[in-house]
């Protein structure tokens, strides 16, 4: 069944059921300038889950176009999507949890035609705030759902709430088993081993949450999500949506253009490419700040892998062609708006391959300190830097190298990458360092950056605001700190003037050795000082800031570019995590 099919079914199945079908929302939020995107059905909905009247009445559904984009890095496996479509079914303040579920099993068994023993479900296993649900539990009984299938979870799993404040409550899962074998004998939905595949979401929401705790809201709601591209995969019996009608057109063009073969590669430039293409179409335009920078980061990493894949860039225009045929019959607005997103992504590729040529600059200085050796030979290190911080692919160094009569040194490079590449795992995997897991430009500037954000935290924060836990990326940095509260805007805003008043100032990065007490003495700060041996090193930024740290930083804050808060959450209790970025050009 084709998604499109998928989707009537469901607007048509819920509209007999007594719910008006609304229009999907905008993906750029409209007066909402606190979200990137819309990033699930309900976003839209909230003032009428707290209780404003809605103009279609009680019972709502639609498809809802979504972005979500914490996961930008994993595109390319055969799961992650940074667009989505959600479908979704809503009672505002009219029916619960009986007739929620009781739907959701007709339409799942009946409409899409899943045999009953295909489903799991999971439901609230209760906490001091929240009961145990066991009434959903009788409910899934009650429709077919024989006990050994009904899986209770935690807040963890089975509590919905988007970001950290608003409408939340519990809800039940519903999971399609693959058929695949159990990885083990405790294999279960909450597994990811890939057996179980989570299909759809129904959330109870009668709490609101805000600093003080829960209280209940003044209506029960129901909120329901199911993922299209998601379920149009089980339901065609394919691995991944890549290998959907969603994707396929521009699948089989990229793999008939490239040069290369790099399954990774085609499947970030179908994805990035058509969540661009969805984001400009709803007037997202790239720029360095906010949705902006997340759009030319798309557009970016997608030309990126057409280089990979050694695809002429002129192609470009063909596979947004592709995509908006592909795709204008579930999108009509992507016709109408097809000239400027091409426009758009075009001059973005312009802009890009400037960079790009920058690289190729770098290219000819090292082709001239290398006449100045016997040497024939490009050395990996300088392969893997084209690479990293000019997107220059290993291929097109040696193409060039070898029109210069020179040959490159692709196995040190292979070897650089893969440590780059563990590097990075091992930062992903969070373990504690130094903060600092691969050594690049980027990362070093990030790490200087690190300390001037611990600096203005303790000035606009609160001496208290120690630092907690770092980590860091060639394209971001992370920084936990104590703190009871959420950021004020204005306290995010001083935060980000003062360190980019600091790195305006040119302050000089310095490097001390002493002695461990002496260090603590001169009020030195330290995370945990036991780590340390006697003898420490201290580096300095002007006056503002000492730490002891192992380095490297850069040698003056002039480097850093524009000092930008991407993110304030909350870690854990009582520490907020900071996401942070550092703007170029
Ligand atoms: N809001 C819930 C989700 O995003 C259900 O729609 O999963």
């Amino acid at each position: 069944m084709k998604a499109i099919e998928i989707r009537n079914k469901y607007l048509n199945f819920f509209k007999k059921h007594g719910h008006s079908v609304i229009p999907s929302a905008p993906l750029i939020p409209e007066n909402d300038p606190s979200v990137l995107f819309t990033t699930a059905g309900m976003q839209p909905l909230v003032p009428y889950l707290l209780g404003e009247k809605h103009p279609e009445g009680t019972r709502l559904t639609d498809y809802q176009k979504c972005v979500r984009t914490n996961d930008i890095d994993e595109v390319g496996d055969n799961r992650h999507l940074t667009y989505f479509e959600m479908l979704g079914n809503w009672s505002l303040g009219d029916y619960f949890k009986e007739e929620s579920i009781s739907m959701s099993f007709e339409f799942l068994t009946k409409e899409l035609g899943i045999p009953a023993e295909k489903l799991s479900v999971t439901c609230f296993a209760g906490d001091a705030n929240c009961p145990r649900d066991d009434v959903s539990a009788e409910v899934w009984k009650k429709v077919g759902i024989p006990e050994e299938r009904i899986y209770f979870y935690g807040k963890d799993d089975n509590w919905w709430i988007a970001g950290e404040e608003g409408p939340c409550g519990p809800d039940t899962e519903m999971f399609y088993d693959t058929g695949k074998p159990a990885c083990s004998k405790d294999c279960q939905p909450s597994c990811d081993c890939g057996k179980y595949v989570e299909i759809w979401n129904n959330v109870f929401m009668e709490y609101f949450k805000d600093k003080n705790g829960y209280t209940k809201l003044a209506q029960r709601n129901v909120d329901t999500g199911l993922g299209l591209e998601r379920m149009s995969m089980l339901l065609q019996g394919k691995e991944t949506p890549f290998d959907t009608e969603l994707f396929k057109p521009i699948m089989e063009k990229l793999e008939q253009l490239q040069k290369q073969d790099y399954i990774e590669s085609r499947r970030i430039v179908a994805e990035h490419l058509r969540s661009s293409i969805m984001i400009i179409s709803d007037g997202g335009r790239p720029s360095n700040i906010d949705r902006g920078y997340v759009l030319r980061r798309l557009i970016r990493r997608m030309i990126r892998h057409l280089n990979k894949l050694q695809i002429n860039l002129d192609e470009l225009s063909t596979l947004i062609d592709i995509n908006v045929d592909n795709l204008k019959d579930m999108y009509p607005e992507l016709e109408n708006n097809r000239h400027t997103i091409k426009n758009v992504i075009l001059e973005e590729k312009d802009k890009f391959v400037k960079t790009l040529t920058n690289g190729e600059k770098e290219f000819e200085k090292e082709i001239k300190k290398l006449q100045e050796t016997s040497s024939n030979k490009i050395v990996g290190e300088v392969v893997f830097r084209l690479y990293d911080t000019y997107g220059f692919p290993p291929e097109v160094t040696k193409e060039l190298a070898s029109e210069h009569g020179y040959e490159v040194d692709l196995k040190q490079f292979d070897e650089l990458f893969k440590k780059h590449q563990e590097k990075s795992r091992q930062g992903s995997e969070q373990k504690f360092k130094g903060g600092l897991a691969e050594q690049t430009d980027e990362t070093i500037a990030y790490h200087t950056a690190t300390h001037l954000l611990n600096a203005a935290l303790k000035q606009i924060v609160g001496k208290d605001a120690h630092q907690r836990g770092s980590n860091i990326t060639s394209e971001r940095m992370r920084f936990d700190f104590n703190c009871d509260h959420k950021l004020t805007d204005e306290e995010k805003k001083a935060v980000e003037d003062l360190v980019n008043q600091w790195i305006k100032d040119g302050l000089e990065v310095t490097k001390q050795e002493m002695k461990k007490e002496d260090a603590l003495k001169s009020g030195a700060e330290c995370m945990f000082i036991e780590k340390y041996p006697d003898i420490v090193t201290v580096y300095s930024i002007g006056n503002v800031s000492k730490e002891l740290c192992g380095g490297p930083h850069v040698s003056n804050t002039n480097q850093l570019g524009t000092f930008k808060i991407i993110k304030e959450e909350s870690s854990s209790s009582g520490i907020r995590r900071i996401k942070a970025i550092l703007q170029k050009d």
